[in-house]
């Protein structure tokens, strides 16, 4: 049976993580996980989970480690578990150098490598451009302000953390999304082929 893949979709808020994570779903027969997603539907529902993410959801903060932790570690069990599946794509997490280290041991656990780390680059300019015309809850600008704060502050560190691990490629997230796609299938050419 053919390996699983695990891809990482990092970039700042609106960089095409969601968008080019679904184009990339459906090419490649890979399972989309969104924490975001996941997050906002629980809260929809009002699940434990919902209530207990809700207000830093709507403040445009990162929710605890150990609760995303957990969620994750249920999720990627149950999709290893999971037949004629090729891969997994990671969108938004993770975000944190102790969930990317929590990450490294679960995936270890399961004998599955991450393949690679696709940095979403773009400025902060065309985020809020783009995000204005979107309308999610947490897209009011003193909410994307920070958003894009915590973003520099405890996710962009893992840049480096997967750079130092020969992991993470950089794509201009600035494209139309077809060419945002074809940039991200050609890095991954050789391992997907
Ligand atoms: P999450 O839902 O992940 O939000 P985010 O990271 O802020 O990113 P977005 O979903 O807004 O943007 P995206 O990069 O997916 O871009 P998209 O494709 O939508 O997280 C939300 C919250 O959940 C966090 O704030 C936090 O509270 C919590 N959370 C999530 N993960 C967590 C974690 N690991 N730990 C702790 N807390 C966590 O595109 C954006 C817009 O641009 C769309 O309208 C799209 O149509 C458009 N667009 C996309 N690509 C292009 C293109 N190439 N050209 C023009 N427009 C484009
Ligand atoms: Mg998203």
């Amino acid at each position: 049976m053919k390996s699983l893949d695990v891809l990482i979709f990092l970039g700042p808020p609106g960089s095409g993580k969601g968008t080019q994570a679904e184009i990339l779903t459906d090419k490649l027969n890979f399972t989309h996980l969104s924490i975001g997603d996941l997050l906002r539907e629980n809260i929809v529902n009002n699940t434990e989970l919902g209530k207990l993410a809700s207000n830093y959801v709507k403040s445009g903060e990162l929710v605890p480690d150990e609760l995303i932790i957990n969620l994750m570690d249920f999720y990627i069990t149950e999709l290893k578990d999971k037949n004629g599946i090729f891969g997994i794509i990671l969108d938004g997490f993770p975000r944190t150098i102790n969930q990317a280290i929590s990450l490294e041991n679960k995936l270890k656990q399961l004998n599955v490598n991450i393949k690679s780390v696709l940095n979403l680059d773009i400025t902060n300019q065309k985020i809020l451009k783009r995000l204005a015309g979107r309308g999610r809850e947490d897209d009011k600008p003193e909410l994307i302000k920070n958003r894009l704060k915590v973003y520099r502050n405890q996710t962009e560190p893992l840049l480096e953390f997967y750079s130092e691990r020969s992991l993470l490629e950089t794509i201009n997230g600035d494209q139309s999304e077809a060419d945002v796609s074809s940039a991200i299938i050609n890095v991954l050419k050789a391992e997907v082929a």
